[in-house]
């Protein structure tokens, strides 16, 4: 081969005291260039527009499967209450489940940060139909069709509604960039009691100046 008869000639040129051999690369440093160059469309044409998934992709399915599991787990703890809510509400799993449902539905009229728009303010203290998270789930859930706000029980599973509520639960006390000024009743959130297990799971707020309408036994 001819190329071995010129093997370890030196270059002209020097830098540094550096000197080099006019050697050909090796082949198989060769081929893997050329494989790398193959791969490339054929990595992008599979992953980016195939059946490939994305790592960002695995990573979306591994969380949505942990949302939904976590879901199952509070679901477990029984029929939703102002408790099961208020465990949710310290959940951040269930609360960007919540956000994703708001950002998706609610937005529009109620701002991204809460602040309200054509639908109020949901970051005060002040509610036209009640503070309880039991409250905000019924008015979720039902809506109050006659005055815009939609019944989204027809739309949305039940526990979307209720991550979607306790999402809106911990708006309390945000600081939106323009918020709506206050509508309806100052409420006052009530701590549960510790081990979380009132008679069935309505502790909490009262509306001031009138107690919150207690909600009917299930
Ligand atoms: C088309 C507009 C619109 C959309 C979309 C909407 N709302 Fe409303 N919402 C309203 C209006 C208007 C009211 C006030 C109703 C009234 O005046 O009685 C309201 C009231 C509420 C209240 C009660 C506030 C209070 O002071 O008692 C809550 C909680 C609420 N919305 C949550 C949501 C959530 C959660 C979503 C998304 C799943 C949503 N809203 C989507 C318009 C909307």
């Amino acid at each position: 081969m001819s190329q071995r008869e010129v093997r370890d000639e030196l270059r002209e040129h020097e830098f540094d005291g550096i000197k080099e051999y006019d050697n050909p690369l090796p082949r198989w440093w060769v081929w893997l260039f050329w494989a790398t160059i193959i791969a490339t469309p054929v990595y992008i044409v599979y992953y980016h527009f195939g059946p490939g998934k994305l790592v960002a992709d695995e990573y979306q399915e591994e969380l949505d499967a942990y949302y939904e599991q976590q879901r199952q787990q509070l679901l477990a703890l029984g029929e939703v209450s102002e408790v099961v809510l208020r465990k949710m509400m310290e959940n951040p799993a269930m609360l960007s489940a919540g956000e994703k449902i708001f950002i998706a539905k609610c937005v529009q009229c109620h701002a991204r940060d809460g602040g309200g728009n054509i639908g109020p303010n949901l970051t005060d203290d002040y509610w036209l139909h009640g503070g309880n998270l039991m409250d905000i789930h019924r008015t979720i859930h039902d809506g109050v069709p006659t005055k815009g706000m939609i019944a989204w029980g027809n739309q949305l599973s039940e526990v979307d509604i209720m991550a979607v509520t306790a999402y809106v639960g911990s708006l309390r006390g945000t600081t939106p960039a323009n918020p709506k000024p206050p509508q309806g009743e100052l409420f006052v959130r009530q701590p549960l009691p510790e081990d979380g297990d009132a008679p069935g799971g309505e502790a909490g707020g009262e509306a001031v100046p009138d107690a919150a309408e207690a909600r009917p036994a299930a």
